[in-house]
């Protein structure tokens, strides 16, 4: 995904929108650049790589102006150079775009047809020579923008710039979000109120079909039959603080070690410690009532889904239906009547995870999303949201919302156990209890950071394949540690059930292939211990995160046996992300990859 920054002011508008742009980093940094309207023609300045390289550009070759649009690039059509950076323009108009315009093939061979040329390989550029055949038709540009909106398929957030028509910027949104401030005498567009907050706190989001004009007194919004249409206007709750990384190398690592604080301040939120019991937000539908659940989301969010389902399942007694958003919303899914789809998502955006809950919601599921992001489009189309707070993750790898998903999935686990008769209150209060342990026991986890950087450095880092195994719920902890490590370090890593090690990837162990091993000492302890004697008798180096008793118990067959805090079986997901986390974190600065922003992924992917 990308992302959009536009301001029509009576200031010099290019630094603020580079500092627009530098908050919308996260979102794509493959390439990046900036349209102005100055001295009556359209200036653009544009960049391969981040946006510091477009802000020299921008200081080698400055740009007036006081109405201008910005864009940071995670590239879907054309491989990322300059030629393919975004604005992209003729001497008519300039447009930056979040999304995929699906038509635009047939678009361009129309407009090739009449004798426009292309310099991009983007499907966006369309959109530049569209509206300029419409003008060249006679039409009037506003108009003709309306028109050109409406012919476009897909998904888009547009910024448009438009030459004869100096004292207006245009926004459009289809599928991606784009968001409106209302500043002093000057109006701004965003991907995100976070690219804003600098600017104002004062905060519109368009919602789909939505298009606005934009003057230095306001904006008015239409939907594209031009109907005149309201939207609210928020205060946004984020802070023009440019996000530090806290004394951190990375922002990865500050949002680690900001995990005990977090974990507690999302439990918090929920847990009576008078009472020793879990009260959700009010919800308009019963967890008593629903049939069935249904759990939606995308990579680490999904992950964090699979360790609820199988909490659901043991404490709630209701069957739960996981799914990966991208499978789901194509498999044409049997929906229980009345059912809750629960969808989580980090920055609320993800479009895979937004066309399904549009799909249940036609579905007539009750709608329930876990976000960080509570102003996001999943938050706006739910039902209902129990928000993580986990405050701004910035680092492209999630950490710290993944902590905090669980603490609410697990919550969620409490109150419909309760709600349904099948957990009594001393099991609701001792199952609580235990959550309030999480906070101090993850800050002991973290105290294990220099051993857990050595042994990244000496056994993961030379690794070509890395195997991570886990039973229970410690199976989905497998899979997002061998996440955590592909997406930072560019390792090959593979999550799996201890248990199907038999059935195939144990012929992958040799002396080569680190294997981590999750095993809290739970009920399935015991097998996974088994699994672990499988794999040193093949030569395998078993790095193994337990407790002291299985620690005890494995230190003399594996490579390395860190011992983590005991903790309830329950709680045992939330605490062992973190060393996978770190893990993976210390491989990838060992490495020298781009930890916070790795190649080919960007924070949000609100394409599909
Ligand atoms: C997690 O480390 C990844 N960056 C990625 O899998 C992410 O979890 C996924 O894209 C879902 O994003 P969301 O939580 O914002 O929906």
């Amino acid at each position: 995904m990308c992302g959009i920054v536009g301001i029509i002011g009576t200031q010099a508008v290019a630094p603020r929108l580079i500092d627009g742009l530098k908050r919308l980093e996260y979102r794509g940094y493959d390439s990046a650049g900036l349209a102005t309207l100055d001295g009556g023609a359209i200036a653009r300045r544009r960049a391969k790589g981040k946006i510091a390289v477009l802000e020299e550009r921008v200081r080698a070759e400055p740009v007036g102006g006081t109405t201008g649009i910005g864009h940071t690039r995670w590239a879907t059509h054309g491989v990322p150079n300059e030629i393919n950076a975004h604005p992209h323009a003729n001497a008519r108009v300039a447009v930056v775009h979040n999304g995929i315009i699906e038509n635009f093939q047939a678009l361009r061979e129309e407009l090739l047809a009449q004798g426009h040329s292309f310099a991009s390989d983007t499907d966006t550029e369309v959109v530049v020579h569209l509206i300029s055949q419409i003008i060249a038709d006679g039409v009037d540009p506003i108009e003709a923008t309306r028109r050109a909106l409406a012919r476009l398929e897909g998904a888009f957030a547009l910024g448009i710039l438009l030459q004869e028509r100096p004292d207006v910027l245009i926004a459009a949104r289809q599928g991606s979000p784009l968001a409106i401030g209302h500043g002093d005498g000057e109006m701004y567009l965003g991907s995100d109120a976070l690219a804003l907050a600098p600017m104002t706190r004062r905060i519109t989001y368009l919602e789909d079909g939505d298009w606005a004009v934009l003057t230095t007194g306001g904006a008015t919004i239409r939907d594209l039959d031009d109907r005149l249409v309201t939207r609210p206007e928020h205060l946004t709750s984020l802070s023009g603080a440019m996000i530090g990384k806290g004394g951190h190398r990375h922002f990865m690592a500050k949002e680690i070690f900001e995990q005990p604080q977090v974990i507690g301040d999302t439990l918090n939120a929920m847990f009576n410690p008078a009472e020793r019991t879990i009260t959700l937000p009010d919800l308009p539908f019963d967890l008593g009532a629903v049939p069935r659940i249904t759990m939606i989301a995308c990579g680490t969010a999904s992950l964090a889904g699979l360790v609820g389902k199988y909490w659901i399942e043991r404490f709630a007694g209701v069957a739960v239906d996981w799914d990966l958003a991208s499978e789901f919303r194509y498999r044409a899914p049997v929906m229980a009547e009345g059912g809750l789809a629960v969808f989580i998502s980090q920055s609320g955006e993800t479009a895979d995870t937004l066309a399904a809950l549009r799909y249940c919601k036609q579905q007539g599921q009750h709608c329930l999303a876990i976000v960080n992001a509570p102003e996001s489009s999943i938050a706006r189309e739910a039902d209902a949201v129990l928000p993580t707070l986990a405050g701004p993750e910035i680092g492209v790898a999630s950490t710290k919302a993944f902590t905090t998903q669980l603490v609410v999935l697990a919550c969620l686990a409490i109150a419909l156990g309760r709600a349904r008769g099948t957990m009594d209150r001393e099991t609701e209060a001792r199952l609580s209890g235990t959550l309030t342990e999480v906070p101090s026991r993850a800050a002991e986890v973290l105290n294990h950071d220099g051993r857990i950087k050595a042994l990244a450095e000496e056994t993961i880092t030379p690794a070509r394949d890395v195997l991570y195994l886990g039973r229970g719920t410690s199976y989905p902890l497998a899979l997002e540690g061998a996440l955590k490590l592909k997406e930072i370090s560019y390792i090959h890593a593979e999550g799996y059930a201890a248990g199907e090690m038999k059935h195939g990837p144990i012929a992958l162990i040799d002396d080569s292939v680190p294997v981590v091993v999750i095993a809290p000492s739970d009920d399935l302890f015991d097998k996974t211990a088994s699994n672990v004697q499988e794999v040193v008798a093949r030569g395998g180096k078993a790095v193994v995160f337990s407790d002291a008793a299985g620690v005890a118990r494995l230190k003399d067959l594996a490579l390395e046996a860190i011992a983590l805090p005991a903790v309830d079986p329950f709680v045992a997901p939330i605490l062992y992300a973190i060393p996978v986390q770190l893990l993976a974190y210390h491989t990838a600065v060992d490495k020298g990859t781009d930890v916070d922003q790795p190649r080919n992924l960007a924070k949000a992917v609100t394409v599909e």
